[in-house]
């Protein structure tokens, strides 16, 4: 009942000369209909970018909390909407390292997104250091808690898991290890806004995802879709993870 979501996330890369990659990923989006996919670019693509995609959702990677003001360099849910953008990431682990954001931050950040219509991926996710001391559940319960925005439904806003030492670096954690922390925020979700909802809920997971380990990653219990760095920069290489949640749905 939950489709399977593969969202990219560009981070800090991609200038107009990498468009014809959105256009290539938004024809593999239209010929896997029974998947969702959408492409998360920085600020300066947006436009262009929803240009030339199609049906095929553009998004932010992060915004202000507040609709206007003096914020030097911030930019505002109503400026990402009229940009084209429909959805937005918050909380991405390299906004709380780089930028000291706090889960707090991104609760006020996915309530000013969800005020003016953008749907919300939801990050959280331990670092390596409280994984090897056994934090790993504690830490992940803890930023859900103070996360999760009030009116929380699936119908506008998705959780990624993504540790944080599997960014970037190839690493994974085991099939288990992943199962293990989608369930555990499967039942955090019941008990913070009941059954029905929670179980609507996508949970995705983030972190060294390929086309190589993607189907397998996505057919675990409770991960519903994947949200992917490195890998969805190139249709070349997003394509394969397409094709992989497409084959487990
Ligand atoms: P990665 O990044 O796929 O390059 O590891 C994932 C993310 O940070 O969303």
């Amino acid at each position: 009942m939950r489709r399977k979501l593969v969202a990219g996330n560009w981070k800090m890369h991609g200038l107009r000369a990498q468009l014809p990659e959105v256009e290539a990923i938004a024809a593999a989006a239209a010929a896997a209909p029974a998947v969702d996919v959408a492409l998360c670019v920085p600020f300066t693509l947006i436009h262009p970018a929803a240009q030339v995609a199609g049906g095929l959702p553009i998004g932010a990677q992060d915004l202000h909390e507040a609709d206007q003001g003096a914020h030097t360099g911030c930019i505002s849910a109503p400026m990402l909407v009229e940009e084209g953008a429909t959805l937005t990431i918050v909380g991405h682990s390299e906004r709380r390292g780089d930028q000291h954001e706090t889960s707090h931050d991104a609760y006020m950040k996915a309530a000013a997104a969800h005020r003016h219509g953008l749907g919300v991926i939801l990050c959280c996710g331990e670092l390596e250091a409280e994984r090897a001391a056994g934090r790993a559940e504690r830490i992940v319960q803890s930023q859900i808690e103070k996360s999760l925005p009030d009116d929380a439904d699936p119908s506008w806003l998705t959780l990624a898991y993504e540790p944080r030492w599997a960014i970037g670096t190839g690493k994974t954690p085991t099939p288990d290890e992943i199962a293990s922390m989608h369930a555990i925020l499967r039942a955090k979700l019941r008990m913070m806004i009941g059954e029905a909802k929670a179980d609507g809920m996508r949970i995705l997971y983030g972190g060294s995802g390929a086309g190589g380990n993607a189907a397998h990653i996505l057919a675990l219990d409770n991960v519903d879709g994947a949200l992917v760095g490195g890998a969805s920069l190139t249709a070349e290489k997003f394509i394969p993870i397409i094709e992989g949640a497409a084959s487990v749905s």
